[in-house]
């Protein structure tokens, strides 16, 4: 893209007012440095409505949907741009992984809505449930029309177990309208997210413009063995669910690291053994195993290996393993043009200071990318720390970010005439 046609726009974008509404919004829910905003918490629905409460000031009208997902809709004639992220957290974690690219969209449409000079405008949303209290992407997927109601029905709290229908209840929304996506309203979607790694900070970088975003894939590995007394019982003739359930983890991490990919990463993120007392042989334990890649035939060949390994331990006769896929998430590539306007507009404000990364961690933007063209930009990580209440980024880099990221939108909708 020629820089003649992108004439210096000197945007005045407000670095301090950009700080101040994430400061306001890490206010809400605070929790040591963080925050601890699960979905539909009263700090969460606070976060949403004091978003909801801004919009006007960016010429958009706010709509809080039946799923729980804020939307800024513009009357402004021309195209239309969607960006935003999300504003609930994970448990007792950081203030920034949601809200920066939230604030980052009302930024961009408070300083391109008003503009006449400028065709189009920058619609925002706040998808709900990023985080995954209740499911998965549960806000961006109702928006692109793949939330049924039965999956609705069937959601719960992972932490509480209470049922999603009533917390959405509990906070006004039940019953509520679902707004799904206008096909063909948009340019398309930019989202803006902390990195949560240390690729740019170790690099001395400022901006990580997304190439694609891994898939998820998540399982419930489950052990039965026999409970029994952990005193009268010889190590000989136990059936110990907890020990096949540990040996099971290091099985894996000694396995995939042949089999995976370069990027592949896994997790084993909860255990849980029953009964779970210190006198009692764990009949039955479960374990909560995810992996991750932007490449779906690494991931079947370790799914594979997997279900190889859950075969041999049961055939061995102490104890059964179950393996059960409870999600799948395929990965996404971040459209060509977006890659090349955020790197045009990080020459611009950031000193040339980007690079081009896949992201490691899911996104909102994944979803979206499967209706329309998606891009996503990182700013740095201190310490690459994320869902963790330390998380934090320079203001610095927030406010070289933003400006990144407004003229970003400026220059997609520009291309968009
Ligand atoms: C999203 O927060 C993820 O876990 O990648
Ligand atoms: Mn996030
Ligand atoms: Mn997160």
């Amino acid at each position: 893209m020629g820089e003649s046609a992108m004439p210096d726009p000197n945007l005045p974008v407000d670095g301090a007012r950009v700080l101040a509404d994430l400061t306001a919004l890490r206010a809400i829910g605070a929790y040591k440095t963080g925050v601890h905003k699960p979905s539909f918490s009263e700090p969460h629905m606070r976060s949403i409505e004091w978003l909801a409460a801004r919009l006007p000031e960016a010429g958009l009208a706010p709509t809080i949907d039946g799923i729980g997902n804020v939307f800024g809709t513009s009357a402004k004639p021309g195209p239309k741009l969607l960006a935003g992220s999300h504003l609930e957290s994970q448990n007792f974690a950081g203030w920034l992984d949601g809200p920066l690219g939230v604030v980052y969209a009302l930024e961009a449409a408070r300083v391109i809505n008003p503009d006449s000079s400028l065709r189009g405008a920058v619609e925002v949303a706040a998808w709900c449930d990023e985080e995954g209290h209740f499911g998965h992407f549960i806000g961006s997927r109702s928006y692109v029309g793949a939330v049924t109601e039965a999956e609705i029905d069937a959601a719960r709290d992972r932490s509480s177990d209470r049922p999603m229908r009533e917390a959405l209840e509990s906070v006004g929304l039940g019953g509520r309208p679902r707004v799904t996506a206008e096909r063909g309203r948009h340019v398309g979607y930019l989202e803006a997210h902390i990195e949560q790694g240390r690729t740019l900070e170790d690099s001395g970088l400022k901006i990580g413009v997304v190439t694609s975003i891994v898939g998820i894939w998540q399982y419930r590995i489950t052990f039965s063995g026999e409970q029994n007394h952990a005193g009268t019982t010889r190590m000989a003739i136990r059936r110990d669910a907890g020990l096949a359930l540990a040996k099971f983890c290091v099985a894996i991490d000694d396995s995939f690291s042949v089999l995976c990919g370069p990027r592949t990463v896994w997790t084993t993120g909860r255990i849980t053994l029953d009964p779970g007392a210190p006198s009692i042989i764990p009949g039955r334990a479960e374990m909560l195993f995810q992996m991750r890649d932007d490449n779906a035939s690494v991931i079947e060949r370790l799914e594979a290996q997997l279900r190889r390994m859950a075969a041999e331990v049961t055939a061995e006769g102490r104890c059964s393993v179950e393996v059960e896929r409870i999600r799948t998430g395929a990965p996404a590539l971040m459209d060509a043009t977006f890659q090349d306007t955020i790197e045009a507009a990080s020459a611009r404000f950031a000193d040339g200071k980007s690079i081009r990364m896949p992201s490691g961690a899911g996104h909102d933007a994944q979803v979206l990318a499967t209706i329309m063209p998606s891009g996503m930009l990182f700013v740095p990580s201190i310490g690459g720390i994320s869902h963790h209440w330390s998380e934090n980024t320079d203001d610095a880099d927030i406010v070289t970010g933003a400006k990144v990221f407004v003229e970003t939108c400026r220059r997609l909708l520009v291309l968009a005439r």
